[in-house]
């Protein structure tokens, strides 16, 4: 039952209902307008204390979608943090309003803190450099949608392994899923945090490190690139060294499988050469749609609407 939980890490849904997730966002994908008033009489509240184009959007988007209105803010000083309200009050204020909040915020660890103090289910949009839960729901309905399956893939994941959080969300996730196994490809200084190594590991399963995309690309199901995060970098000198390490370019596309597919949670900087959108197996774009089904999905199955299935209501 996914009905008033808290959605902070992926792992904190089952493969079970993770996939549950997953089936509602495809029926959503196949007939949109059956859904446009599921969340009639709901309202979601949208916190952006940190700077959002998609993430915001698809959510917000999301519950328009839905039938339902949303709250919040995209700048937090036009809300009571900028008189010093802490997070914790916040939640309990803004959840005596809203029905599901919806957090981001550049401190890891805030939208766990707010799920204590919230009295509806809160989401996390992303926390600092931490996790980002929704992205990989994004991330995992594109794969099954590309792939027969979300188990025994290999999977690249290219860039700042440092500060990803959804890159630490995608790994952390799929590591749960049968037969798959991770090449991490970064610069030294930007290797995977230990803690998501060990998750890999006490899963059972196989990764390796290496800062050679070019010698890793013919090897994979999936590679997934992302940007170097300026944000979270305390000297720009150091970023901006290691801000072009790697551009995924066509000839490198040259090295790679034909059923190899290209993900990439956007925003782009130079990693991704814009050559590459042409490349049928570019899947950036389609993730952006994908992330709002899913997201609507994930607001029905947290507020309990999907309680009549479709089949029934037909
Ligand atoms: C990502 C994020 O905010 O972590 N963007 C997103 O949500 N689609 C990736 C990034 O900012 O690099």
């Amino acid at each position: 039952m996914l009905k008033n939980r808290n959605l902070i890490a992926p792992n904190d849904f089952t493969n079970q209902e993770l996939n549950e997730i997953l089936l509602l966002a495809r029926e959503i994908v196949n007939r949109p307008d059956f859904f446009c008033k599921k969340a009639e009489g709901k309202i979601l509240a949208s916190l952006f204390y940190e700077p959002s184009t998609r993430t915001k959007f698809s959510f917000d988007t999301a519950m328009l979608r839905l039938g339902g209105q949303v709250i919040g803010f995209s700048d937090p000083l036009t809300s009571s943090t900028a008189k010093g309200e802490t997070v914790a009050d916040s939640a309990k204020t803004i959840s005596k309003y809203a029905d599901i909040i919806v957090v981001r915020h550049p401190k890891e660890g805030t939208a766990l803190l707010m799920s204590k103090y919230a009295e509806c289910p809160v989401i996390n949009a992303g926390d600092g450099g931490h996790q980002h839960p929704t992205q990989t729901l994004t991330d995992l309905l594109t794969i099954a949608s590309n792939k027969s399956s979300l188990c025994n893939l290999k999977i690249g994941v290219c860039g700042d392994l440092k500060f990803g959080r959804t890159i630490h969300s995608l790994v952390t996730c799929l590591s749960g899923f049968e037969g798959n196994s991770f090449v991490f490809i970064s610069p030294e200084e930007l290797r995977m945090p230990s803690y998501i190594k060990e998750k890999v590991a006490e899963k059972g399963k196989s990764f390796i490190e290496t800062n050679d995309l070019e010698a890793a690309i013919g090897d994979l199901d999936i590679l997934y690139m992302s940007r170097v995060q300026r944000e979270r970098f305390v000297s720009e000198e150091e970023y901006l060294r290691l801000k072009d390490y790697f551009i995924l370019t066509a000839d490198k596309m040259a090295l790679a499988r034909k059923d190899m597919i290209v993900m990439h949670p956007l925003p782009r900087v130079n990693e991704i050469a814009t050559e590459v959108d042409a490349d049928p197996r570019a899947k950036y774009f389609d993730q952006v749609k994908f992330g709002m089904y899913v997201r609507m999905a994930l607001i029905m199955k947290l507020l309990g609407l999907d309680e009549s299935t479709p089949e029934e209501d037909k």
